[in-house]
């Protein structure tokens, strides 16, 4: 059993990878700015407040893990509309050196459809609107996917559909260009496929795109 950990594991796809990675037998380093918060206390989850854009808390929070989960997200406000986003290349940009670092090789990072060469599946007409509501995130994804596929870690880029929370746990994991298309998955299924690949790496070096 692994020590996973899970920077943004305080909602969404982190906190359900958390849950799964813990139902699976592992330990879980649970890293956000809100992780004190996390509803659940468990003998195997450490929570560890702790930003993505902070050297000193990203080399604490992949020291001794087997596996990193980088799951980061951010509002859907007005900055995701017209301000501008750095999160994901800024975090990643800390990350890939802090596990070079400590030795850890494994990363699973959840992007989305859309980032990346995936855009390219999108439909003319679906890309106007989806470059108007996410295409400043996107931009960002693309940065931060190219760094990541830059890296000499052993990493897949997880790229899910359109979320939900529906407890809904079947997915298909798109691999190839062809394939790719959008989708509804749950952020469950998405976290089963998360911990899957985090113990039976079979996806190394691929981006799949996530669709239920
Ligand atoms: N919504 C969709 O349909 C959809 C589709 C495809 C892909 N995606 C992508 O999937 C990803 C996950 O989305 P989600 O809705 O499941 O998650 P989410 O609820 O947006 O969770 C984001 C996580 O990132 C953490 N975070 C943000 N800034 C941080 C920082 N500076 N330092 C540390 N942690 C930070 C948050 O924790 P704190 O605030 O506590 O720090 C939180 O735990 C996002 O990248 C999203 O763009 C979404």
């Amino acid at each position: 059993m692994s020590l996973i950990t899970i920077i943004g594991a305080s909602s969404g796809i982190g906190l359900a990878t958390m849950q799964t990675a813990l139902d699976a037998g592992h330990s879980v380093r649970a890293v956000a700015r809100g992780a004190a918060n996390i509803p659940l206390q468990h003998e195997r989850l450490q929570k560890q407040p702790g930003d993505a854009l902070s050297a000193d808390d990203v080399a604490a929070a992949v020291a001794g893990a087997q596996v990193v989960v980088q799951s980061l997200g951010v509002p859907f406000d007005a900055r995701m509309l017209f301000g501008p986003i750095s999160l994901f290349s800024q975090a990643t940009q800390l990350l890939i050196p802090a596990m070079q670092a400590a030795g850890v090789q494994r990363l699973v990072a959840v992007t989305g459809y859309g980032a990346g060469d995936s855009r390219d599946s999108i439909s003319p007409l679906q890309r106007a609107g989806f470059e108007l509501v996410f295409g400043r995130a996107y931009r960002d994804k693309d940065t931060q996917e190219a760094l990541i596929r830059g890296s000499s870690l052993q990493w897949t880029i997880v790229r899910p559909g359109i979320l939900t929370n529906s407890r809904r746990l079947t997915y298909q994991a798109l691999t190839t260009p062809e394939r790719w298309r959008n989708g509804i998955v749950s952020r469950k299924a998405v976290a089963h496929y998360i911990i899957h690949q985090a113990v039976e790496p079979e996806a190394i070096g691929l981006t799949p795109v996530l669709v239920g």
